[in-house]
């Protein structure tokens, strides 16, 4: 089934210039990226996209981090993304993230993990309409 999963490459990521060598990693595997919007996200905006940690010790730092600097927020389309991003990204914390994933690849802390991925279809529902808006989505047709 086609699914649209909302991929954000966070503030390390953009710091190390690891743009492209993740969104080659998604392109070679056939993904789409159907948008893609860099910016710094306010305080409010962070806030909400992680609203299910707000009572976690480490919310204020995560808040705090992912204020700091650029990330690149994006939509990518592919049939059963949602759970195959989650694979290519890897576990949270990148100690325990399996070599040839993202996190395992380029990553050592989970408070600086390179990239968050909707978990769940209601999450990418979400969090792709607090990121975008639905012109701001391409629908274009790729050989496959
Ligand atoms: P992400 O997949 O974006 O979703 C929630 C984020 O919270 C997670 O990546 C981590 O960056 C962060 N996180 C989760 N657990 C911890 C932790 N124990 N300490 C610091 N940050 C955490």
């Amino acid at each position: 089934m086609r699914e649209r999963s909302f991929v954000m490459l966070k503030p390390d990521a953009v710091k190390r210039r690891l743009i492209g060598d993740v969104l080659n990693r998604f392109e070679r595997r056939g993904l789409k990226v159907v948008a893609t919007k860099m910016m710094v996200i306010n305080k409010e905006l962070a806030e909400k996209h992680y609203a299910e940690h707000a009572e976690k010790p480490f919310f204020k730092d995560l808040v705090d981090y992912i204020t700091s600097g650029p990330v690149l927020a994006m939509v990518i389309e592919g049939g059963e993304c949602i759970s195959l991003i989650r694979k290519m990204v890897g576990a949270t914390n990148p100690k325990e993230a399996d070599m040839g994933t993202i996190r395992g690849d380029y990553a050592i802390e989970t408070g600086r993990n390179m990239i968050h991925a909707s978990d769940s279809t209601e999450s990418a529902v979400r969090e792709i309409s607090l990121f975008f808006k639905d012109s701001e989505i391409c629908n274009y047709i790729l050989p496959d």
